[in-house]
């Protein structure tokens, strides 16, 4: 199935690096490497302990639709979107959730769903989400720290998974909770946050065509580090929406609580909209630095880039949000 939407969201391709510039960048990153007699290089990308198996168990989906999503974009390699994560159930620093995710027991997994709705009770990841409705989305993700990255995602609308709980008139929003289990998560023996790791949206928000629940990223299962087996999507929000490793989703009537508005709420907001025009109070939201995944330190030195309004996908949802003071419902 291909879905073509008319968008302004994808990127440009003069937005890209031209591959001559990039690979004399990464040339004379080397040589000053060389010179300085240091190694430029994080220890984590070229450790031995990489990622073997692609996914979290080695599998490939066998019919991922492609969809219109992001065809001009330069992807992050599988290794850049791996060993740079935030999981604080793993640990805080970025590369603790790919040393240490591998405690994480995907499968069996099941999901609970409660709430203001007809159909509700607990179903295996399998029952919500239909192999044959898997579609490739290519989006960028922007962290809320300033770094962003694009992501070929595997995952289905989550809308189409909403519709077949059939909530009622009452469930204004949708509530989403990430599994607690020490044994599994050995950070949440230590309280780095408050868990489970608890998110939400508005029912509108989470109906938006552009949301979905992914499963899977560059055709393979969903690797550990980044929620598997399954966990949020919403490209026009900071990275923290985006919960990992979800056991329960509820169709709840007021706005549910959202980990890092618990932790701070004068600095994360519940809607977490990405908007150049908001800054953090401690650091400014207007530009990003790409993370590709290649060339080691280099990534830091990429020239940083403007971070648009609603992350570039202003006209998918920029509506959803008309008449509200964005600086106050940040
Ligand atoms: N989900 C859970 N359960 N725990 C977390 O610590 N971190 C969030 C989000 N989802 C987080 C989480 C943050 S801050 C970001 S930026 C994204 O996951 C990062 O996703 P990635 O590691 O796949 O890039």
């Amino acid at each position: 199935m291909l879905i073509k939407w008319k968008k302004t969201s994808d990127v440009k391709p003069s937005e890209i690096t031209p591959k001559d510039v990039f690979l004399n960048r990464r040339k004379f990153i080397q040589a000053a490497a060389i010179a300085s007699g240091a190694s430029l290089v994080p220890n984590f990308v070229n450790s031995s302990l990489a990622t073997t198996a692609p996914g979290y168990d080695g599998k490939k989906f066998s019919n991922v639709n492609k969809s219109a999503f992001g065809k001009a974009e330069k992807l992050t390699t599988y290794e850049g979107l791996t060993t740079h994560n935030n999981f604080y159930e793993f640990g805080t620093g970025k590369s603790d959730p790919f040393r240490n995710a591998r405690t994480l027991e995907p499968s069996p997994w099941s999901v609970e769903i409660t709430g203001h709705a007809a159909k509700t009770g607990t179903f295996s990841v399998e029952d919500i989400i239909k192999p044959h409705q898997l579609e490739e989305r290519i989006y960028r993700l922007r962290c809320v720290e300033a770094w962003s990255m694009v992501i070929p995602w595997v995952g289905v609308p989550l809308a189409d998974v909403i519709k077949r709980f059939e909530p009622n008139s009452k469930a204004k929003y949708v509530a989403f909770e990430t599994l607690v289990d020490p044994k599994q998560m050995p950070d949440q023996e230590r309280n780095a946050l408050p868990w489970p790791y608890v998110e939400g949206l508005r029912m509108d928000e989470a109906m938006n065509p552009l949301t979905i629940l992914a499963v899977g990223v560059y055709g393979v299962h969903m690797p550990k580090q980044n929620g598997a087996p399954v966990r949020l999507v919403v490209p026009w929000k900071y990275g923290f929406k985006y919960i990992k490793s979800i056991v329960k989703i509820s169709f709840v009537e007021k706005e549910p609580p959202a980990t890092w508005n618990i932790q701070a709420p004068s600095e994360y907001g519940f809607y977490s909209n990405v908007n150049p025009n908001v800054d953090h109070p401690r650091w400014s939201q207007k530009k990003e630095r790409r993370i590709t995944g290649e060339g080691g330190l280099s990534a830091l030195l990429t020239p940083k880039i403007e971070t648009k309004f609603m992350n570039g996908y202003a006209e998918e949802v920029a509506h959803l949000y008309k008449g509200m003071d964005l600086n106050k419902f940040f």
